[in-house]
């Protein structure tokens, strides 16, 4: 028989890459493959088409006085450049030194696959479930999830649950417990700075015309003031002041600017003065250029002017920001500031709001119940930086709270070359899955 690491060996194999039209057939051929591991350990499950890439919804067999736990988790993979960067290729997992490289280990193919292992165990053990379990698996979470919520508007109906289970954020530290309250909403938004007509010899009209490469730095540098504070008007009203008892709570966290420094390898931490690193990092917005392009790239010196240059951005939200209203603040900034030698067009992307609930709430002490029986340990209760964008959708649309109980470590390289998750973690997932069905169940 094979074991849970040799199946999730298999899902990891598919290059799942949302975001590239190219990989569309993989990402459909991913999401059969869940759909048939669903089905062999007793759930009914569907593949669902969308405008975009697939959705996969799983069922227990429903028991109508149970609570009903929807888990959701993303199938779809960031890509995998630079690719020359991979100790191992990117679709090949391999194991080495106790944990699993592989593009999506962690992010999020090994975290769901340890709940659907967890399930899989207890239904082969005890022929059912302590409660009703919905997976709700998706596609498109690397790209925004744009199809998601009407999904679940779609589906509402069949997809009631009391609450929603989630493995997709992090761990403060190996065997740390940590459950995750918070997550930080997205706004993507791309400008493009044009000039001359044609790429201009910068000897011959150099000092005469702007030059878009400079004026699209400029407006990227326009973004923030010398303390770290983002300039653009109007994107902290609706910002409300962390409260006390998070910030003593974080303040006796293992030391967050050492943690900051060691992982990232910068040479000195940056950023709005007033806020310890994880305040920053975790329940602050903040503005950020995620691309920069525009003139000559290559090798040795050319002389140009480009005609146009190309910056992309994203900001990260807390509770209140509405995304979208922060796109159209940016966007009046940057207009604003483009000078009149240049013309700027400014493309709206993807948004997703950020997220908070209660942690002690009767399910968020669940949760840290079943995290306290699965590591032994007090769990730390942090906010974290990333999004997930539908996890407020499923509390608008569906009504249920997330419970953020991820495994990712601090070097699990996500989204960078050599993403990997350590055996120990996948193998911890599997035991928080059946602690929490079982805390879900005595409390429900
Ligand atoms: N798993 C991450 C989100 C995350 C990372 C949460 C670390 C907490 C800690 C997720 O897959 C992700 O990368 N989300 C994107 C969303 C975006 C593309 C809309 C993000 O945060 O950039
Ligand atoms: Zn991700």
């Amino acid at each position: 028989m094979m074991s849970h690491l040799d199946e999730l060996f298999e899902l990891l194999c598919f290059p799942s890459i949302s975001t590239d039209r190219r990989h569309a057939g993989d990402v459909a051929a991913c999401a059969d493959w869940l759909v048939a591991k669903c089905r062999s350990i007793g759930l009914s499950a569907e593949k669902h088409a969308t405008p975009g890439h697939p959705v996969v919804v799983a069922k227990s067999a429903p028991k109508p006085d149970r609570p009903t736990v929807l888990i959701y988790g993303h199938y779809d993979v960031q890509p995998v450049d630079p690719v020359a960067e991979w100790r191992t290729p990117p679709f090949e997992p391999t194991l080495i030194d106790g944990r699993i490289w592989c593009r999506g280990a962690t992010d999020n193919k090994g975290q769901h696959y340890a709940h659907l292992s967890g399930v899989a165990d207890t239904l082969a053990a005890d022929g059912e479930l302590p409660v009703n379990v919905i997976f709700l698996l998706e596609g498109e979470e690397e790209i925004g999830s744009l199809n998601l919520t009407p999904f679940l508007e779609a589906n509402a109906a069949d997809l009631k649950a009391d609450i929603c289970a989630v493995s997709d954020t992090g761990m403060l530290a190996p065997g740390i417990p940590t459950l995750t309250y918070g997550l930080r909403g997205i706004s993507c938004l791309e400008f493009t700075v044009r000039g001359p007509s044609l790429d201009l010899h910068s000897g011959v009209y150099g000092g005469a015309v702007a030059n878009p490469a400079l004026i699209a730095a400029r407006l990227a540098a326009s973004l923030h003031d010398e303390s770290g504070r983002v300039r653009i008007a109007g994107f902290y009203d609706a910002v409300e002041p962390l409260e006390a008892w998070e910030r003593e709570m974080w303040a006796r966290l293992p030391d967050g600017e050492a943690a900051t420094m060691a992982e990232t390898g910068v040479p000195a931490l940056w950023g709005e003065s007033g806020y310890s690193a994880l305040e920053r990092r975790w329940a602050r917005p903040t503005a950020e250029v995620n691309g920069i392009g525009g003139g000559y790239q290559g090798e040795g010196s050319k002389t140009v002017i480009p005609r146009e240059a190309m910056v992309k951005l994203s900001f990260r939200l807390v509770p209140r920001q509405d995304p979208d209203e922060i796109l159209e603040l940016a966007a009046a900034h940057l207009r604003k500031h483009c000078p009149e030698s240049c013309v700027i067009e400014i493309e709206p992307g993807h948004t997703g709001p950020a997220y908070v609930m209660d942690p002690h709430s009767p399910y968020g002490e669940a949760a840290q119940a079943a995290l306290r029986a699965t590591f032994h340990d007090e769990p730390r209760l942090i906010r974290e930086g990333g999004s997930i964008p539908i996890i407020q959708s499923l509390k608008e649309v569906l009504g249920v709270d997330s419970l953020l109980l991820g495994l990712a470590l601090p070097d699990c390289q996500i989204h960078a070359p050599n993403e990997n998750f350590t055996v120990e973690n996948f193998e911890a997932g599997i035991r928080l899955n059946r602690a929490l069905l079982a805390e879900i169940a005595r409390r429900g």
